[in-house]
């Protein structure tokens, strides 16, 4: 059975965007793969952070990745710093990666913006993320379209470091979604939806009220073109709600635009499919919510499982790179 992972930073509720470009999937891979899912805590310390807040958006992301349907019967959910191999293995990582690499890095540009304060884990956070997918012998690793270059890095150190060292990791594919790999943001289509987003009527949220979803929807920017075509260079906003519309209806976007005239009518239908397709999900999100200690024992468990895999991997690669074994 091939094996699957993928990550998420813990970041407290999660948006449409991870919904659709990503955990959606992870929940349809559980079934036919063998599937690891991280809730990068490490990931969160590379800008600032409250204490606090981290711990309690972890059990939160932890909490919503299993409303969203992640089953621990049939998947293992873990928390990435509960198994210590992800940071040494990222060392091993650190000594094959080159600063040229990392400073190609977009998402390290845009976060960066040059300053030289910016923590140096920002900068070598793409090492950390291939060391969360070579631990674990990953095949394939579905992620939403802005991941694509770090799961590429990825894949260049694990082929290095095989080269080196004789093989010793899967080399990982990246799995993108044919659609929903990039929610757009409701009120500016020319950025990816996301958490940290200028106007909060951007960002669907996985648990939104039904009526701010409608409300959210219906304010949309869109274009004054007035006709509806799926044309994403042309029109995105009105794309982008194709694109949302089709993901929740199992169709292609230029299909779904063929059935519109108005705009409108757009808005309509995909404010009701996605509040269709969420309310699942918030229901479950109110059962879990009322049992927090149940989540933190399926962390405990998922913990022991990746470590097993964890542990094996990472001796393979610390023996390959010439460190001493004492036991
Ligand atoms: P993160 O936490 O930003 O996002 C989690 C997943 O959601 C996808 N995503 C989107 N997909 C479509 N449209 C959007 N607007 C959108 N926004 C986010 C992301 O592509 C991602 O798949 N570096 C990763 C976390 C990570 C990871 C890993 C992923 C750490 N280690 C190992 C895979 C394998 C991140 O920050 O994702």
């Amino acid at each position: 059975m091939s094996r699957v992972l993928s990550g998420i930073q813990p970041s407290g509720e999660l948006h449409l965007g991870n919904y659709l470009g990503a955990v959606r999937h992870w929940v349809a891979d559980q079934l036919v793969h063998d599937a690891l899912y991280c809730i990068v805590d490490l990931h969160a310390l590379t800008v600032d952070t409250d204490p606090d807040r981290l711990r309690a958006q972890t059990r939160e992301t932890a909490t919503a990745l299993l409303a969203a349907g992640l089953d621990p019967a049939r998947c293992t959910l873990f928390v990435q710093s509960s198994v210590p191999e992800h940071t040494s293995l990222a060392w091993l990582l650190e000594c094959t990666a080159t600063m040229g690499e990392l400073s190609r890095m977009t998402q390290f540009k845009e976060k960066g913006h040059g300053r030289t304060s910016v923590r140096v884990g920002l900068f070598t956070y793409p090492v950390l993320m291939a060391a969360d997918i070579l631990l674990y012998d990953a095949d394939r690793v579905p992620v939403g379209d802005d991941q694509r270059q770090h799961l590429e890095l990825a894949r260049v150190l694990a082929e290095r470091f095989n080269r080196r060292y004789g093989t010793t990791f899967v080399v990982p594919e990246a799995s993108t979604p044919a659609v929903g790999a990039r929610v757009m943001d409701l009120q500016d289509p020319t950025r990816k939806m996301s958490k940290s987003t200028h106007s909060p009527l951007g960002t669907i949220g996985m648990l939104d009220e039904p009526a701010d979803i409608e409300r959210k929807v219906r304010r949309a920017v869109t274009d004054t073109e007035g006709a509806v075509r799926y044309d994403p260079e042309r029109q995105p906003g009105l794309a982008n709600l194709l694109e949302l519309l089709a993901v929740a209806t199992n169709r292609t976007p230029a299909d779904v635009a063929e059935g519109y005239e108005r705009y409108g009518d757009v808005k309509r239908d995909t404010a009701e499919a996605l509040v269709e397709l969420l309310a699942p999900v918030r229901r479950r999100h109110a059962e879990l919510a009322g049992d927090p200690g149940e989540v933190l024992n399926l962390l405990r468990t998922g913990a022991a499982k990746a470590s097993a895999v964890a542990a094996a991997t990472y001796r393979r690669a610390a023996t390959a790179v010439g460190l001493l074994e004492l036991d």
